[in-house]
């Protein structure tokens, strides 16, 4: 009996875009932000992520303030060719330090941090160069702008903007080509639905869900953040996952347990097949990035994609996002949202 893994399918990453699995991978908890991390199991997933035919891989500069690139490098020289690289610049900070100073989206400053990202991947080009989060007091076109340089000196292949409107896309696009719009969709958070969505399908541009999973507060894995997850586990300081907020949330998961059981599927299959199918009705495509530090979780989330809903189930999972209480951070100034009209 053989033990190949069946190979996901793949999809164009926006119009003329490079082909990736349309399932990709977020590095950002195998080394960071989420509690304790093993060095070895996230090898160990990260090679599990070729075997299923995963291949955007996520990562960005303040992920550990340099670390998860650094952590990445090795994994990326192996494999250079297989895989389709993204990271991100915007969250300021200086080497050796370990909180971010504010947002920018200086010229100057994404030049620098552009090098800073080459460094650590140990690579010569990044093949797609999101701005992490905007920065209002920089003009967007001077920041893709700037972008854009990068693009023509060679030392990035494609661009990418997260937590972007709809509006600030159809700005940027006009300046540079845009590849991917990231920011977080799920189950849980739809507000992407108001306009970068319609947007994105409008131009080609495809969208790129993070927290899919809604940080693993979909798959049931902790209820209250506070007393359940360790010190270092950035889940606390997010307001829908602790106290009330967390409880009322926890109550809402049920359809998506009812789901997943008729499937014979987990919870957090449920949650990445419907982000699928959401995006096809917007007529989308997507690739969302859910991470895990477990190879096993990696295999199951990429047989997610073949999963479909039903129109039924997904009537039953439509009134969720509605009903969550509590913001998807603490401070919501720098996400899109904050900025629709
Ligand atoms: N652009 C942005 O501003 C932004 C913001 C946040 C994240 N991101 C990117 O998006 C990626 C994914 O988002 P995320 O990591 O925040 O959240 P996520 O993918 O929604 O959830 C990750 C959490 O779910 C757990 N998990 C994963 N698969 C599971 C499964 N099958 N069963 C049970 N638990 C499972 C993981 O735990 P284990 O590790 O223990 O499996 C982890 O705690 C990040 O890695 C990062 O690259 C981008």
């Amino acid at each position: 009996m053989s033990n190949a893994v069946e190979q996901i399918r793949k999809v164009e990453l926006g119009t003329g875009g490079p082909l990736v699995g349309v399932q990709g991978f977020g590095a950002m908890g195998i080394s960071a932000a989420y509690g304790e991390t093993d060095g070895a199991a996230a090898r160990d997933t990260l090679e599990a992520t070729l075997e299923a035919g995963v291949t955007l891989i996520d990562t960005a500069d303040m992920y550990g303030f340099g670390a998860n690139e650094e952590f990445l490098a090795p994994f990326v020289a192996a494999h250079r060719d297989e895989i389709t690289l993204a990271t991100k610049f915007g969250f300021e900070f200086r080497a050796g330090e370990s909180s971010y100073r504010g947002i920018s989206n200086d010229p100057a400053y994404i030049r620098k941090a552009a090098e800073g990202s080459l460094r650590r991947l140990n690579v010569e080009a990044i093949d797609l160069y999101y701005m992490h989060r905007r920065d209002a007091a920089v003009p967007l076109a001077e920041s893709v702008g700037a972008m854009a340089e990068l693009v023509r000196e060679g030392k990035v292949k494609r661009l990418g903007l997260s937590e972007v409107t709809g509006a600030e896309l159809h700005e940027a696009h006009a300046v540079h080509p845009i590849t991917a719009v990231q920011s977080e969709w799920s189950v849980f958070s739809r507000d992407v639905e108001q306009s970068a969505v319609g947007a994105a399908a409008a131009l080609g541009v495809a969208f790129v869900p993070y927290s899919p999973l809604g940080r693993g507060f979909l798959t049931g894995a902790f209820t209250d953040a506070s007393k359940e997850l360790s010190g270092s586990d950035f889940r606390q300081l997010l307001p829908r996952f602790s106290g009330d907020n967390a409880e009322a949330n926890a109550a809402l998961l049920a359809p998506l347990r009812t789901i997943a059981a008729d499937h014979g599927a987990s919870t957090a299959q449920i949650a990445l097949a419907w982000v699928q199918q959401r995006a096809q009705a917007h007529g989308l495509t997507v690739v969302p990035i859910p991470g895990t530090r477990k190879r096993s979780r990696l295999l199951e989330n990429a047989a997610a994609t073949r999963i479909t809903l039903t129109a039924e189930e997904l009537a039953l999972l439509e009134p969720i996002a509605g009903r969550v209480a509590g913001d998807r951070y603490a401070d919501m100034s720098h996400t899109a949202v904050a900025r629709e009209a």
